[in-house]
């Protein structure tokens, strides 16, 4: 027998038994009892939008699961495309799905030959973020067919070429803003190790390429992120999946989300040396600042996601600078950690706090950070967009509680 909760109208004296499964209620119930009065859930933080069977963050067991597989043993043995792919279809493939899966990828990778001539437009000092926002809204705007979202087929074949296109546009972004041209992918390699060839002209080697397989499937999914949500939210009104991954992009570029990689590296570089970590962390309590790559809303214990990352510095953080920015790193998460600030509130590093660093070593450059999390993260996106259409969850259109004026008439005499 499940656990229930009885709903009860005191004025009409109605009263539902609600069952309790799998850790939410069900809003029609609650409906029944109360038909004219809605949920207020600022910020969604006790909301469950969608029923989904993409990825489980367990916030007591401190795992990430995608399609029931922990997220860190794909990190450690798997592959970026197999997990995408995983994402995307519910199981591993066969090696004739990843060679077809490869293919398809590959296809997005090569990008639209317009689009190099328009990130030109940026110059040097467009931001990444809104060069790839921009190159996708150019694509929506030449794929017509990509509005065809009821089509099963076509939702494949557009989320397969979207997962190898962001990781090729971020390279092709970083050629443009430098005035260099485009670099087309090659064959053999994954997205992540075709975008760092793309960037700097070298194949990485087996350590750098297995590093970049990690960090993507550690960001390739996170549930109902901002980012995730903004996908989903987009996708409700049967946008085409380039205008849905323009809004996910969107979202992502925040500081409170995707952007705090790239924040969380300036501020190791402000610090620069180990024993300023304890007198930083105290101006930011002081200051009531929020300490970058700090808290999670699901996570209130560690998050997972960290100490994988960890490992891979532990190995990877070879050059100079992301040894010494490392070094840094761990003595603000253990000053962080021993103030009582932080300990009461259950805030722990999240991803970015150490992804950062990890991007840095490979001779990724800070303002590529939130693109390439982007080029990453896709992968989820388009899996809860093809999920979200199949499931036809319907348009997203909250309520609001209204706390403005009451009507009023308005006159010409009405002060402007
Ligand atoms: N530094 C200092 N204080 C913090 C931090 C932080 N990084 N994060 C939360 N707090 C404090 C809040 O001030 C609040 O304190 P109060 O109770 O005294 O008012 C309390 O902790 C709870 O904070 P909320 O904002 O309610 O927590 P929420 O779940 O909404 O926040 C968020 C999550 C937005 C990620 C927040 O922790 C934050 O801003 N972190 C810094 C930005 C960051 O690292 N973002 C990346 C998120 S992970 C990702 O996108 C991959």
């Amino acid at each position: 027998m499940s656990e229930t909760i009885t709903i009860t109208h005191d004025r009409s004296g109605r009263s539902e038994r609600v069952p309790i499964t799998g850790g939410t209620v069900d809003v029609s119930d609650w409906h029944r009892v109360l038909p004219d009065v809605s949920l207020h859930d600022p910020a969604l933080r006790h909301t469950s939008g969608w029923s989904s069977g993409v990825t489980r963050s367990s916030a007591e067991h401190g795992r990430l699961y995608y399609r029931g597989y922990p997220a860190d043993e794909l990190a450690e043995s798997s592959t970026y495309l197999e997990t995408a792919y995983l994402l995307l279809h519910g199981e591993l493939p066969d090696a004739g799905q990843l060679a077809q899966w490869r293919r398809r990828t590959l296809d997005g990778a090569r990008l639209d030959a317009g689009i190099h001539p328009h990130l030109r437009t940026f110059g040097r000092d467009g931001r990444p973020m809104g060069m790839l926002i921009s190159a996708l809204g150019y694509t929506s705007a030449l794929r017509p067919d990509a509005r065809d979202t009821d089509d099963a087929r076509s939702r494949h074949g557009h989320a397969a070429r979207i997962v190898g296109m962001l990781p090729a546009l971020v390279a092709d972004i970083q050629r443009a803003r430098s005035g260099r041209p485009p670099r087309p992918p090659v064959d053999d390699l994954s997205p992540p190790a075709g975008m760092l060839y793309q960037l700097t002209g070298r194949r990485p080697d087996t350590v750098a390429a297995r590093a970049l397989e990690t960090l993507f499937i550690l960001q390739a999914d996170h549930e109902q992120s901002c980012s995730t949500t903004a996908m989903r939210v987009v996708g409700s009104a049967h946008a085409d999946p380039y205008s849905c991954v323009a809004a996910a992009c969107a979202a992502m570029d925040g500081s409170r989300h995707g952007g705090a990689a790239a924040e969380t590296v300036a501020m190791f570089r402000r610090i620069h040396e180990p024993d300023r970590a304890a007198g930083y962390i105290h101006s930011v309590i002081a200051g009531g600042a929020r300490l970058h790559g700090f808290g999670h809303r699901v996570y209130k214990r560690p998050d997972p996601r960290v100490a994988a990352v960890r490992a891979l510095l532990d190995r990877l953080a070879a050059t100079d600078e992301s040894r010494a920015l490392y070094a840094v790193a761990t003595e603000v998460e253990r000053a962080a950690r021993s103030e009582d600030y932080f300990v009461s509130r259950n805030l722990f590093p999240n991803l970015d706090f150490y992804l950062g660093i990890g991007y840095l070593a490979l001779g990724v450059a800070p303002e590529l950070y939130t693109v390439a999390f982007a080029a990453a993260r896709v992968s989820g996106w388009v899996a809860h967009w093809c999920e979200s259409r199949e499931r036809e969850d319907g348009l997203v259109r909250p309520r609001q509680r209204y706390v403005g004026r009451d009507a009023r008439s308005f006159s010409p005499d009405s002060p402007q």
